[in-house]
């Protein structure tokens, strides 16, 4: 966060303090601010989470002067470490030796230590292991040399980084300007009356303002009390693209809800409908025109390749089998990191559909970037305006599921499939693979879903019963197959990420082929029963693979539709949720997955919104 504005605007440490809570779901190893005033740079920090910081600057247990709290302009930082351990020492703001420059950094300069060893050779202490600190030197013996201002040494400075950088810089001689750098990862402006604002995302400054300007690659933004200008790395000076945030501080705000995470569970039939609104015409026709992608490109399309991680690629693979079924296009399901570094066979009759929520994971922006330069045509399926990942594909259709703060991710998961439904079903419009009819009653059926989810949501105290008194468990499995499967590996998920349980998902007719030797008496497994009324026998199928589980010992919980009886002789508990259309099922079978690792990470004490070791949003490699 930063912040450059006039005298009388907010004051620059409640204006960072308030836009680091807002990020700290990107990062919470440990948090710093840096404030400008006529005596100088003056910088706290602390290792652990922001309160900590908070602490240390309200309790004055700091070497910031007081009267510098009042500075308009200053930037902040909280971090989620790459480059040396969570210490005080390690924790942004970095400052030149001499005092005159602080830099704080998101992402990885990957020729850091070649950089370091030019400083110490120089006669350059450094103080932290961060690679981060480098460029608060550079840019100070830069600015040493004169002839140049900081946009300009910044501008320098950054063609010599390799790998990928948020930057933003303050020097002592400018004290209400604010420089920063992007390549690669997020960075967007806010402008306002009496103040410009920079963030990783518009959280950062929402308080404030919702007019917002989005960066482009390699470009070099200077943020002053008047407004901002915008540079590529070359000089050349260049438009920002304006847009304004459709939500408001209220929407990032727990609402009396202990945690987000409870919170963004219960926003789901929201999430869900917000992201079929307006999307077909009055007769079910799919309507898809700000996709940004021709009809007669996506009617040559002979493959579909998604490409996600963690939530993201689970709501993927939920995608394949609808968008196999209803467009009849072969869809590969992979995750980006993956698809990165092999040698895809992709061209330009193949369809790309990057899933993901922030729009600024790294493996996933570098296997879009992979995709296009293979020619193959990008979709972004992204649910943040003003992010990087919709802004380098060639289309995107967004899920409108609001902001998401709590780190595991359970309304974007609900709008991702949503989104991927659409697709498909857009996909089969194009192509001519489904009558108009049949695709009007599968969004007919679509509707319905957040009724649906509403209707477990109220349903949902027995799952909480369950999973308080399982908070001793020490290995939950969770089973499925067809629709379900991603589902349970989206159920063992949420308990690894939230409770620390060591939790497996596997396709339950793989169970006998190895897992199965895992089962032993008491152990708890989950089981996603499909309808009774899906395709083939699947459900028949699944009933053996519990019965065989059960003959082992195993404690089933399963989730079954209302009506479907004939799970009840083989299941200690019975979750039910209301009967849907299967290929629509993972909107409503994976909610009590959710409640239930939720509420269990809570009885266990733990904290649901910020686990540790994770971020939410995973901007390196
Ligand atoms: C991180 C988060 C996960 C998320 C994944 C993909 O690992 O902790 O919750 O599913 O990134 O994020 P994306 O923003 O690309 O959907």
């Amino acid at each position: 966060v930063g912040v450059s504005g006039r005298a009388g605007a907010p004051k620059a440490l409640d204006v960072v303090l308030g836009g680091l809570r807002r990020l700290e779901y990107r990062g919470y190893d440990s948090a710093g601010v840096a404030l400008l005033d006529a005596d100088g740079i003056h910088v706290t920090k602390r290792s652990g989470r922001l309160a900590r910081l908070v602490d240390a600057v309200t309790a004055a247990e700091t070497d910031t002067p007081v009267a510098a709290f009042s500075a308009p302009a200053g930037i902040g930082h909280t971090r989620w470490a790459t480059h040396g351990g969570p210490t005080d020492a390690n924790a942004h703001p970095h400052v030149s030796e001499d005092g005159e420059v602080a830099v704080i950094h998101n992402g990885i300069i990957e020729n850091f230590a070649l950089l370091r060893a030019e400083l110490t050779a120089a006669g350059v202490e450094l103080a932290s292991e961060t690679d981060t600190e480098v460029v608060a030197h550079l840019l100070a013996r830069r600015l040493a040399e004169g002839g140049t201002d900081l946009a300009g040494a910044m501008r320098e400075v950054v063609v010599r980084l390799e790998g990928a950088y948020t930057l933003l810089a303050v020097w002592r001689r400018t004290p209400d300007v604010v420089v920063g750098a992007r390549r690669s990862s997020p960075l967007v402006v806010g402008v306002s009356e009496d103040a410009t604002y920079l963030g990783s995302d518009v959280a950062a400054f929402i308080d404030h303002t919702r007019d917002a300007v989005e960066l482009g690659e390699d470009q070099v933004v200077e943020a002053r009390p008047d407004g901002f200008t915008i540079t590529g790395f070359d000089g050349v000076p260049v438009q920002g693209r304006p847009f304004r945030v459709t939500w408001d501080a209220a929407a990032a705000e727990k609402g009396g809800y202990a945690t987000f995470m409870a919170k963004e569970i219960d926003e789901q039939p929201q999430a869900v409908a917000d992201t079929l609104r307006a999307r077909s015409d009055l007769d079910g026709r799919l309507v898809l025109d700000e996709m940004r992608l021709d009809e007669d490109v996506l009617a040559q399309v002979d493959k579909v390749v998604i490409v996600s991680c963690g939530t993201s690629c689970y709501a993927g693979m939920v995608a394949k089998y609808a968008i196999e079924r209803w467009a009849r296009l072969p869809v590969e399901v992979e995750y980006s990191h993956e698809f990165r570094y092999r040698e895809p066979v992709v061209g330009p009759r193949t369809l790309v559909v990057a899933i993901t929520q922030s729009g600024e994971t790294m493996d996933t922006l570098m296997a879009v970037r992979h995709a296009r330069q293979l020619g193959a045509r990008v979709l972004a399926i992204c649910n943040t305006h003003g992010s990087t990942v919709p802004r380098e594909s060639d289309g995107v259709l967004y899920t409108h599921a609001g902001p998401e703060v709590a780190v595991a991710s359970t309304k974007a998961f609900l709008a991702q499939i949503t989104a991927t439904y659409l697709l498909g079903l857009y996909l089969a419009q194009v192509r001519k693979q489904m009558d108009p009819a049949d695709i009007a009653e599968v969004m007919r059926e679509l509707q319905a879903v957040p009724d649906k989810v509403q209707k477990v949501l109220d349903g949902s105290e027995e799952v909480r019963r369950i999973a308080r008194w399982m908070a001793d468990t020490r290995s939950v499995l969770f089973l499925g197959r067809h629709v379900g499967y991603p589902v349970a590996l989206e159920g063992a998920l949420k308990l690894k990420e939230l409770a620390y349980i060591h939790a497996e998902g596997f396709a339950a007719g793989e169970l006998k082929h190895g897992p199965i030797a895992l089962i032993e008496p008491g152990q708890p497994v989950f089981v996603v029963v499909p309808s009774p009324h899906g395709p083939g026998s699947v459900h028949s199928k699944v009933i053996s693979n519990i019965q065989e589980i059960r003959a082992r010992g195993a404690r089933t919980i399963v989730i079954a539709e209302e009506g479907d009886d004939e799970v009840v002789p083989y299941a200690e508990e019975v979750i039910r949720v209301p009967a849907t259309p299967p290929l629509l099922a993972p909107l409503v079978t994976v909610v009590p997955l959710q409640v239930f690792a939720c509420e269990l990470a809570t009885a266990k004490g733990l904290d649901v919104d910020q686990p540790r070791n994770l971020a939410k949003s995973v901007t390196v490699e």
